[in-house]
């Protein structure tokens, strides 16, 4: 699967006929298989406008000009039910608060299932075993017991695991993650983004990886996007973002790193 978006931009219809108000301002971006692109920006620069411009769910409110080309095709044309049907199958999304992706009235397998029975044409219980693996997959601990959980039966973590397991189930080539360890402890976080970076290389996954967090985008993508006030202000390999940050938002999203995590990133971050 191949990403390219092309001079996109967003703005949002005002009351009363006036111009709409553009968040988002002639992005360009690529993504080839088995690649991280980070997008990175202060709260309200617009990255999860991108994310959803790139999924295709945007608020009605929303104008969005330009191209998301997969594999050469535009999907900004597209109608609600192609674009649902890509969104099943080929492109899958974690949230930020894994709440929003579950169901609180179905038991874990049950969801995780579903997509497997929907994409993967697969019967009851084959759907059930499948689902096993995907939770000790995303190293859920008591696997076989998580099945038959509610999703208000487990803690933060454990739910964000669920929410991955969902999202991975109909094998999609392209995930997007909005801020998907931000409510997480750091060692939580930590090992979703080991598994994160694993599934990148073991399916030639791509991946969008959407923080406000430099540290958490340069453990994972080689390249990335600094997004400010709707704007790419700079973009380029994240290793050399870190080490020669030619905008002075870069070095703000750098020096609000903790000391320790500078220290551990590429020559002169922290200079
Ligand atoms: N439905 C909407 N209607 C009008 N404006 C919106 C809407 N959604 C987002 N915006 C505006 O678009 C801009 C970008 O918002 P966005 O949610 O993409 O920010 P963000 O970078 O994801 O921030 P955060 O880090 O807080 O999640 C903001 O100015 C926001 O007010
Ligand atoms: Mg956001």
């Amino acid at each position: 699967m191949r990403l390219a978006i092309r001079d996109l931009s967003v703005g949002f219809a005002q009351p009363r006929g006036a111009p709409p108000r553009e968040v988002l301002r002639r992005i360009d971006a690529e993504l080839g298989p088995g690649e991280v692109l980070g997008i990175v920006g202060e709260s309200g620069s617009g990255k999860s406008v991108l994310a959803l411009a790139v999924i295709g769910l945007l608020p009605r409110t929303a104008r969005a000009r330009g191209r998301v080309e997969m594999d050469g095709t535009d999907l900004l044309p597209l109608g609600d039910g192609a674009m649902s049907r890509i969104r099943g199958r080929r492109i899958g999304m974690i949230f930020q608060e894994p709440m929003t992706a579950l169901n609180p009235a179905m038991r874990v397998g049950a969801q995780i299932g579903e997509g497997l029975r929907l994409h993967r044409g697969m019967g009851r219980a084959e759907a059930r075993a499948e689902a096993l693996r995907l939770l000790d997959r995303v190293r859920i601990d008591r696997a076989a017991e998580r099945l038959d959980a509610f999703p208000h039966e487990l803690s933060g973590g454990q739910r964000q695991r669920v929410g991955i397991a969902i999202a991975l189930a109909p094998e999609p080539e392209l995930l997007i993650a909005d801020e998907p360890t931000t409510a997480l402890d750091v060692t939580v976080q930590a090992e979703l983004l080991d598994i994160l970076d694993e599934l990148v290389s073991e399916r030639a996954l791509s991946l969008i990886l959407v923080s406000h967090d430099l540290g958490v985008i340069a453990r994972l993508a080689e390249r990335c996007l600094v997004l400010w006030r709707g704007a790419a202000v700079e973009t380029g390999p994240t290793a050399r973002l870190l080490a020669d940050p030619r905008h002075d938002h870069t070095r703000a999203l750098i020096d609000a790193l903790p000391r320790r995590t500078r220290a551990t990133l590429p020559r002169s971050a922290d200079g």
